[in-house]
Formats: C-alpha cells, sequence, structure tokens
C-alpha cells in the first residue's frame, strides 16, 4: 500500500495518531537536554514529565536516542516520543536524517501505522534571530529522507504475515513548526517530495542489491532496467551479443562466456536539455553474481557476490531519481550486465581480450572481472562524447581493507570533478574519500604481451585497478567509485537493516541537481 505523507497543519495536542514525535537537542557546552518548542507545548499537557526527565538525565538529548511516553489519554496521540537530535547546529541535516531512519524502524518494531512528526528544528538551534544552520525546508527534506530510508525493509521472500515483517506505517503527517507559515506551500511540498524521491531511489536500489542471483539475472536487471525507464520516461535500449560482437566488446563478452545467462548492456537516457547539449554519464558494473570465475574465489569469499551489481542499482536509483527530479541537463545511464562464472567455456588466465575502444588485455585473474566490462561500458560513453563519466563498481576487496564500511573509494582525474562528488556526498551523508591515481602505479600493469595487464598485484590493488579503468575515459572528465565496502553492510544498524545500503544513488542524484543549477 501506498505510504501517505504529507504536511499538516493542526494542533499537535488534539491530534489522533499512534506516535508523536517531537525533537529534544543538546546543544553544544550543555550538559542536559533541550527540549524543543511543540516538546514544551506537549509537556504542559503531560504534566512536566518530559521536562523532568531532562532534568533526571534520562533524556539526554543525544543524536538517534528515542524515549517514549504513554500519553494516558492527556493527549490525542497515544505515545509521545522525544526524538533526540544531538548538535544540530553542527551536524545539521545529517543528524537529523540518521536520527529520522533510526526513528522509523524502532516505530515499525512497535507496530505505529500514523505517525506525527512535529520537528521543529528552528527551536533547537540558538538564537531564533541568528541565520540558521540548518533550515526547515532542509530539515523537511532530511525528515522524510531518513524516515523512509529507515522504513525500508526486504521482506519479499519472508512467509509470515504482514504483521512481522511488512511495513506497519501508513500514515506520515509532518509539521515543521512556525517556519511552515514562512514558506508557501509548493516550496513545502519541493522540498518534501525531494526528500521522498530520493529515499525511493534509495530503496529501489536497494531491492536490487538484496534479491537473490538465482532471481536477479543479468536478463532479470536488464528488464527492471527497462521497467523502471518506462515507468519515469525515460529512454531505454537493451543491447544483446551481436550486437556487443559487432561493436567489438570483448570485456563484456568475454566475462559472460561461462554463464549460461547471456550478457546485456542496458542504457537508459534522461533528456533535460536539448540534444546536441552532451551529457553526463552514469556507468555501474553489474555483475549478477561473481563467483571468480576460473579463477574460483573460496566459499566464503562468495557469500555477499549477489551484491556484485550494487554499482548498477546505484546508477540506476540516481537516474530514477534524476527523472523525477527534472534537472536541466542530459544523463545517461549505462549497465553491462553478466554472470562471472567457472565452465569449459570461461575466459581464461593468459587471454588477451580486446576492449571496445582498441586497447587489449592481458587476463590474469578471470576475477578481475568488473573492470573488463567496465571497460567496454565506458569506451561506449566515451565514444558518444559524454563527460563527465562516473563509473560505480564494488571493483576490489582493496578497498574494504584501506577504507573499511565508512568510506567509498574515489578516483578521479579532474580534481574539481572529485570536489564536486565529495561535497554531494557530504551534503546527503554519504563519505567519499579520494585515492592517488599517480603514474607509477601504472607501471605494476604493464604487460608484455598487451597494451594492459588486467592486475597489478597485492599493493594498491584498488589504484591499480582504477588506472585500468582511466585507459577507457578517452578524453572525458572521469571519476571512478569503489563501493565494495559500503554497498552492503553485514550486520543491522540502528539505522538500517542488514543487507545493501544502496550507496552513492543519493551523492550522484545531489551532484548532478548541483551541476544543473551552478552549471
Ligand atoms: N567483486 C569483487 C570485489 C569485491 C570484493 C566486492 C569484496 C565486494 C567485496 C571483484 O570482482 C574481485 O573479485 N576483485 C578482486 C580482484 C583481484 C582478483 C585482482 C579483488 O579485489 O580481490
Ligand atoms: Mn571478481
Ligand atoms: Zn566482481
Amino acid at each position: 500500500m501506498e505510504l501517505d505523507l504529507r504536511l499538516i497543519n493542526e494542533s499537535l495536542t488534539d491530534i489522533a495518531c499512534d506516535a508523536l514525535v517531537v525533537g529534544v537537542g543538546r546543544p553544544r557546552g550543555s550538559d542536559r537536554a533541550r527540549l524543543s518548542a511543540p516538546a514544551q507545548l506537549l509537556d504542559e499537557r503531560l504534566g512536566g514529565l518530559l521536562q523532568e526527565s531532562c532534568l533526571r538525565g534520562e533524556v539526554k538529548g543525544s543524536s538517534g536516542e528515542m524515549t517514549s511516553f504513554a500519553t494516558a489519554g492527556r493527549l490525542a496521540a497515544r505515545w509521545v516520543i522525544l526524538l533526540g537530535l544531538g548538535d544540530l547546529e553542527r551536524d545539521g541535516p545529517r543528524t537529523l536524517r540518521r536520527a529520522c531512519a533510526t526513528l522509523a524502524r524502532q516505530l515499525q518494531e512497535k507496530g505505529a501505522r500514523r505517525v506525527v512528526l512535529a520537528i521543529d528544528v528552528t527551536s533547537l538551534q540558538p538564537e531564533a534571530d541568528a541565520p540558521q544552520t540548518l533550515t526547515s525546508l532542509a530539515a523537511l527534506q532530511a525528515q522524510v529522507e531518513g524516515f523512509l530510508l529507515g522504513l525500508y525493509r526486504f521482506g519479499r521472500y519472508r512467509s509470515n504475515g504482514p504483521s512481522e515483517y511488512e511495513a506497519a506505517c501508513r500514515e506520515v503527517l509532518l509539521q515543521v513548526g512556525p517556519a511552515q507559515a514562512t514558506y508557501d506551500s509548493s516550496t513545502l511540498e519541493t522540498a518534501l517530495q525531494r526528500g521522498r524521491i530520493l529515499a525511493e531511489a534509495t530503496n529501489f536500489a536497494r531491492d536490487l542489491v538484496n534479491e537473490p542471483p538465482n532471481v536477479l539475472t543479468p536478463g532479470e536487471l536488464a528488464r527492471r532496467a527497462r521497467t523502471m525507464a518506462e515507468s519515469w520516461g525515460l529512454a531505454c535500449e537493451v543491447l544483446e551479443r551481436p550486437q556487443m560482437e559487432e561493436l567489438g566488446m570483448g570485456g563484456l563478452l568475454a566475462v559472460s562466456r561461462g554463464s549460461s545467462e547471456p550478457p546485456y548492456l542496458a542504457i537508459v537516457r534522461y533528456r533535460g536539455a536539448p540534444e546536441q547539449a552532451g551529457g553526463l554519464a552514469l556507468v555501474g558494473k553489474g555483475i549478477t553474481f561473481d563467483s571468480g570465475g576460473l579463477s574460483l574465489k573460496s566459499a566464503d569469499g562468495m557469500v555477499t557476490m549477489k551484491g556484485d551489481m550494487a554499482g548498477a542499482a546505484a546508477v540506476l536509483g540516481a537516474i530514477q531519481a534524476i527523472a523525477r527530479l527534472k534537472p536541466a541537463l542530459n544523463v545517461t545511464a549505462f549497465v553491462p550486465t553478466s554472470e562471472n562464472m567457472p565452465d569449459g567455456r570461461s575466459y581464461r588466465p593468459g587471454d588477451i581480450l580486446r576492449i571496445m575502444n582498441g586497447k587489449t588485455i592481458e587476463i590474469v585473474n578471470t576475477d578481475a572481472e568488473g573492470r573488463l566490462i567496465l571497460a567496454d561500458a565506458m569506451s561506449y560513453a566515451a565514444r558518444e562524447g559524454l563527460t563527465p563519466i562516473i563509473d560505480v563498481a564494488t571493483l576490489t576487496g582493496g578497498i574494504v581493507v584501506a577504507l573499511g564500511h565508512v568510506y567509498t573509494g574515489l578516483f578521479s582525474n579532474d580534481t574539481r570533478l572529485s570536489e564536486e562528488l565529495i561535497a554531494a556526498g557530504e551534503a546527503v551523508g554519504e563519505k567519499l574519500w579520494r585515492l592517488p591515481l599517480d603514474d607509477e602505479y601504472a607501471e605494476q600493469i604493464k604487460s608484455e604481451v598487451a597494451d594492459i595487464k588486467q592486475t597489478g598485484g597485492r599493493p594498491a590493488s584498488s589504484i591499480t585497478a582504477a588506472k585500468i579503468l582511466e585507459h577507457f575515459a578517452g578524453s572525458a572528465a572521469w571519476a571512478h567509485l569503489d563501493i565494495a565496502g559500503t554497498s552492503f553492510v553485514d550486520s543491522p544498524k540502528p539505522y538500517q537493516e542488514k543487507g545493501a545500503t544502496g550507496v552513492a544513488v543519493r551523492t550522484l542524484a545531489e551532484f548532478v541537481m548541483r551541476r544543473a543549477t551552478q552549471g
């Protein structure tokens, strides 16, 4: 059932709901929690219960803290919930987004169906007249985004009843405090919709990654790209083997040889500017299962390899968000998709492949398949003259060693592009760390028999992988996001369940929106 999500303007004491959520902060330098204006209002009806909890230190106001109070009929709401927001001045939307995600997960557990969010950030920042770090509009978007990200669950294959696993939450009503009167309703609606669009696109990507590899085959991934494109008015074409052969896509064709599933290259186009305006390319690695091929992975190493198409999911999610946000520029998403399997027909170590742009690669390890399929897709994007080209891939185990599960690895031949991506990531709460690409690293991928060697050994393996990709960007500005460490969490977090994170969807959408307005 569609979630009913809208702004309201009603008296908080009279509104009937399961959970009425108000904010409590902990301003810098303060030793106790501070109630927001709506919380103070409700506190009068509750006989000072909320204030007392703050004074006693039971409510600390720290970010993500959630304390429920049964109203026992003193308000129309069943529970009042104090949501801790920490130091909003310092942490801004990031803390609010995450707190709302945590809140959504806990309310889901409690079975709340109708939720009212009355989070007035104005009253939690110092001096009401001073410029506010976090505007009510940004706060509205962050709340919606966080709440919907937190509500996400992948329950499709669980047979237990809806109460157990399906979203209980049906209605989310928002009130952003007195500031609501200072903006016109379409401005408020836009902020709310932005949050909704970004979260839904992220959840769409999460679904793709969480789908098991027996369901989400390359053919199914291409179908879902097409269905998504059709629902949002995007053009979509899907290249098949004969066209790949004609184009000389030796990388994608080789990687798919060991699989009984054919490869595809899905191309989804968003037009927000005149055709001749060029545009930017998003390229996502779409390996629906990575066994390693003949250079077979260990059993343990394969367990999460259904997620080796998280880059593909990210660019499809991003272009979905872009289609709904309608920026004035052109964006094309390229999704090369294949399985990587061992078979009598598999490609082999020792093989030399020719990529679409003519460069040859000496294969040393069939488990380094991502760079090969990306090389063909990037060559295709470069041939169209698109710039920048941004690829997203679960490319290397090395990036997990280097940056763990916190930062996405960023590699680029263009400093301005890197800075824009890092800034976009910061705005949406996704961390990117740039790593070097100096030419000294190219030594490791020199081949005696081909233009490039496929891998550079263990030292700096994420960098040498990126050095290979660099060969296929042509003259475009290019950035590569290695999301092997950030696309998947293997234990549940307060703000999200175990599994796909949908990382990079919101960073890419934000990046494109900024480009469209700042030129
Ligand atoms: N899909 C893997 C990278 C990966 C590892 C993603 C762990 C998520 C978690 C990639 O195709 C791969 O196997 N890379 C190898 C390359 C090596 C054989 C040169 C790696 O990085 O170990
Ligand atoms: Mn691999
Ligand atoms: Zn892989």
